[in-house]
């Protein structure tokens, strides 16, 4: 069994080599080897040269069209003709199958019924308008004694140590405590829910995934999905005014959410509430390191801080990549694409195309008119980017005010390999 795995996983690094070479030469050197180191430690190398050899390409080796010129990537995010919905189109039917086969009864029935994110419009409008309810800019900006609070105790627990892990430590905890508090989830359950996010993200864009790491993702999901079914029914009674409170409102009122679109709802804010902000305090941290001038600028005048922000949003993206399909028949840029064909909407080739920002491959946190779509853009952009927003920054200003001086322990620490999220599992600081 061992030996016909290795046989299996051989041929297809085999396969995957001879794709790439041939990609290589039918596109002039261009080519999305995904597995190289190179790409690891510098996707946007990469994507700069997709962009100049031709804005949308076609890369066989993911099966996907990589859109990384700015312009084009906003109109796909914004344009009804490009969908989210994989449900509608021959794509879905390879997954469909796939599911049936591993027994995935709960993640099957959960792709019939997805979250806001994986819905176009009236569905997506309509779960859309009832979450933003619980993201105003006033309930947000009220968080702030709370985030400050959540950010000191993780602070205090390392107080007396001279080395710390930034992600484990900060980074990892501080989103996930706030989303958890905001959709009133247990404390005791956050290491459990914290491990699967974790696993189930495995399964998603990863790079080199094992079949292990499949059924981790699956099993996970299917636990995320269970836990939050056995907490809106113990629930019902009394559902309380947190966020979770407020969907069940709303589903008994009838025709606003049905109950599974409801998990899906919990299970993506859970998710998207802290696996990314996680990455840009991680990814904006190291950023700094390498950037040591601009870093000591910024201890100096905290109100730097938020500009830095977006030029870390832009120039190390947590989400790298998300994807579209073309709602039917068309011609776009020039050329013909088949309905439900797929896209890759390259955020990180985007926000480094030179039409949009000058000198892309430059960090600078003093830049003007940042423009990046890291938060998306359109009818999905993120509804969480405020929160996260402010999270960063006010990690940002007590890390710099609790450590008068940081130093990376690891100058060269591995970045994850994922095409979709970027970012570290950990890093390790020296605090003096
Ligand atoms: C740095 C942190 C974050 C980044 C980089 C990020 C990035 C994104 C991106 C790129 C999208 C659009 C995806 C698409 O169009 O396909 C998105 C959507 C979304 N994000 Fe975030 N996000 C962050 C934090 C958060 C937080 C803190 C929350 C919630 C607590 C959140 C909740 C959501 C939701 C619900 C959507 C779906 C919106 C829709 O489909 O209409 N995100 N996010």
């Amino acid at each position: 069994m061992k030996l016909f795995s290795k046989l299996k996983s051989s041929f297809l690094l085999t396969a995957y080599k001879l794709v790439v070479g041939f990609e290589r030469l039918f596109n002039k050197g261009v080519v999305l080897d995904f597995l190289s180191n190179d790409f690891v430690e510098n996707p946007y190398k990469t994507y700069n040269s997709m962009r100049a050899h031709k804005p949308i390409l076609f890369s066989q080796i993911t099966r996907l069209h990589w859109v990384t010129k700015m312009e084009y990537a906003q109109e796909m995010l914004r344009d009804k003709r490009f969908s989210v919905d994989d449900r509608k189109y021959p794509i879905a039917e390879r997954r469909r199958k796939e599911l049936k086969k591993a027994g995935r009864e709960i993640v099957l029935e959960q792709f019939e019924n997805p979250s806001m994110l994986k819905l176009d419009p009236p569905d997506h409008s309509r779960i859309r308008k009832l979450v933003q309810y619980g993201f105003t800019n006033r309930y947000i900006t009220s968080l702030e004694p709370e985030i400050k609070k959540v950010i000191e105790d993780c602070l205090d627990k390392i107080h007396n140590q001279d080395t710390f892990d930034l992600i484990d430590d900060l980074a990892k905890p501080l989103p996930a405590i706030v989303i958890a508090k905001m959709m009133g989830l247990p404390d005791q359950d956050l290491d459990k829910f914290q491990a699967w996010s974790e696993d189930l993200l495995l399964g998603v864009g990863g790079i080199g995934t094992t079949k292990e790491d499949i059924k981790k993702s699956g099993d996970a999901y299917e636990a995320l999905i269970t836990y939050f079914e056995k907490i809106i029914l113990s629930r019902k009674d009394s559902p309380g005014d947190d966020f979770i409170g407020k969907l069940i409102q709303a589903e008994e009122e009838g025709d606003k959410l049905n109950i599974k679109e409801m998990y899906g709802t919990c299970l993506l804010l859970l998710i998207a509430g802290h696996e990314t902000t996680t990455r840009l305090i991680g990814n904006g941290m190291f950023t700094l390191f390498k950037h040591p001038e601009q870093f000591d600028e910024l201890r100096k005048d905290y109100g730097l801080i938020p500009n830095a922000i977006e030029e870390m949003l832009r120039y190390e993206p947590p989400v790298h990549a998300t994807v579209r399909f073309a709602s039917d028949d068309m011609s776009y840029a020039g050329k013909e694409y088949k309905r439900g064909t797929p896209f890759a909407v390259s955020i990180a080739g985007a926000n480094r195309d030179p039409e949009a920002n000058t000198n892309p491959e430059e960090f600078n946190i003093f830049r003007d008119d940042i423009k990046h779509i890291s938060f998306g853009y359109g009818p999905h952009m993120c509804i969480g980017a405020s929160l996260a927003r402010i999270e960063s920054r006010i990690a940002f200003e007590i890390l710099f005010e609790r450590f008068p001086k940081l130093e990376l322990l690891d100058v060269n620490p591995q970045w994850g390999k994922n095409l979709i999220f970027r970012g570290f599992n950990d890093l390790k600081l020296k605090a003096s």
